[in-house]
């Protein structure tokens, strides 16, 4: 039994008296009047301080309440369309836990360097809230849609001998006397699972070492990558297209409250349902040469401006597939009828967002394998067991990655990913 109700629950409570437990957001003194803007970390309500309702030690106490003081309130709740979450507590009893000291964070304007600095507060704030329970639903959303579509969740290790993404982007350190790294992808592992189980998944956190301050760019990031054997760079696609309509249009639904606190145009999003335009790497360097960029040329990598205008021809995310196999990574399948391109693809977003998923085909040949890794200067030694996938069983298999923190950054409109984590670990930036 719980001895306390949450906001969350409200509309169950209707006419009841009941005690919530949390902490003061913003109060507006009207003499005889308090009122509080109540949260409890499940949401926000108005709470009514009347004085003619409550003891005379409540009133006082109401009235030196400071922003963010932790406050206990008993009281009757009733539906008020014109209240913001459509309830209202009329109140009868306080209690004070704690009269906060000084809260740093104020109704104004903060920039946002402060903000970041004093991230472990701003949590609290509306907007906050928002975007985070938004990147839950969407957790829950990924989660769902592996689970109901036959992908076993299968874990990979954080602590690796080698690299994934290449070697310039590797946090190291120490394993008792020998160099580990942080995980840049579950990738690799994920190959040796999918042979074992067929269809698998695999959803953690993922280190980068990028020296790069950009608006997409964590050192610490969340990625999910499912993998399957017998999988092609078409079923990649296909299997991208889905998966992405179910998380946005789950969000749609489940998260309609949250996207208005953001002020989402969800007009947008309605738009992402499959399929999704599929271009070719050649096409969209036309695209861009076309668009501002006649300089551009066949083996460039995309930077944000490049994605940007590939992106605006489109009103649903894009796959560009069949990249240059010179830019890609090592592990990518040649196209059997082009071997200067990789079957390979990534998903860009609408509205500038950018990749958020990038994925293909892998190489099922062992020769091939084995002369990548010695061009990329990889250890082979680390790779060994790698290879063994194809000594062992080979076959066609696909994967792909879906960043976490630019998902979120998109569906939810935000400038910058650091909003979408809670403590954002980016070049520069590991306090709080
Ligand atoms: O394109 P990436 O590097 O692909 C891989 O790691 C593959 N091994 C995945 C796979 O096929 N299993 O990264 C995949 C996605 C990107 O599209 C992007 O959404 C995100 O991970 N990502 C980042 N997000 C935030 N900060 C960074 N530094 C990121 N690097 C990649
Ligand atoms: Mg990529």
């Amino acid at each position: 039994m719980m001895d306390h109700v949450y906001i969350q629950n409200i509309a169950q409570y209707v006419g009841k008296e009941i005690t919530m437990k949390g902490w003061l957001a913003d109060k507006t003194d009207k003499g005889k009047l308090q009122f509080l803007k109540f949260r409890d970390g499940t949401g926000f309500i108005q709470a009514v301080v009347f004085q003619k309702d409550v003891s005379p030690e409540a009133f006082d106490a109401t009235k030196k309440l400071t922003q963010e003081s932790s406050v206990i309130l008993t009281g009757v709740p009733r539906a008020e369309p014109r209240a913001p979450g459509g309830y209202e507590l009329s109140v009868k009893d306080v209690q004070v836990v704690q009269i906060a000291a000084d809260y740093p964070i104020t109704p104004k304007d903060h920039g946002v360097e402060f903000l970041m600095a004093n991230r472990h507060l701003w949590l609290r704030s509306p907007r906050q809230h928002a975007i985070l329970r938004t990147r839950a639903r969407i957790v829950k959303a990924i989660r769902d849609w592996f689970d109901d579509n036959g992908f076993l969740l299968v874990d990979t290790p954080m602590l690796t001998p080698s690299a994934c993404e290449g070697t310039t982007t590797l946090f190291e350190t120490d394993y008792f006397g020998v160099p580990a790294y942080l995980t840049q992808s579950g990738q690799l592992y994920n190959e040796a699972d999918a042979m074992a189980f067929g269809k698998v998944y695999c959803f953690g956190p993922t280190f980068r070492a990028e020296k790069s301050k950009t608006r997409r760019h964590l050192t610490e990031f969340w990625m999910v990558e499912p993998e399957w054997a017998y999988g092609t760079l078409d079923d990649y696609m296909r299997v991208g297209e889905e998966f992405v309509s179910y998380i946005v249009q789950t969000i749609l639904k489940e998260r309609a409250e949250e996207l208005k606190v953001l002020e989402r145009d969800t007009s947008k999003l309605e738009k992402v349902t499959p399929p999704f335009p599929k271009i070719s790497y050649t096409e969209a360097v036309e695209l861009i040469q076309k668009n501002g960029f006649p300089d551009f040329k066949w083996g460039d990598d995309f930077g944000a401006p490049h994605e940007t205008i590939i992106s605006e021809q489109y009103d649903k995310p894009v796959f560009v597939h069949r990249y240059p196999t010179e830019i890609k990574a090592f592990y990518m399948a040649l196209d059997p009828t082009n071997p200067k391109v990789v079957l390979g693809a990534d998903l860009l977003a609408p509205e500038g967002y950018g990749e958020i998923i990038g994925g293909g085909e892998r190489s099922a040949d062992l020769a091939y394998l084995e002369s990548q890794i010695e061009k990329h200067k990889l250890p082979r030694e680390a790779y060994e067991w790698y290879l063994d996938l194809r000594r062992y069983g080979a076959v066609p298999h696909c994967g792909f990655g879906l960043g976490i923190e630019r998902t979120v950054a998109w569906i939810c409109k935000l400038d910058h990913v650091r909003e979408t984590i809670p403590f954002a670990r980016m070049l520069e930036k590991i306090y709080p």
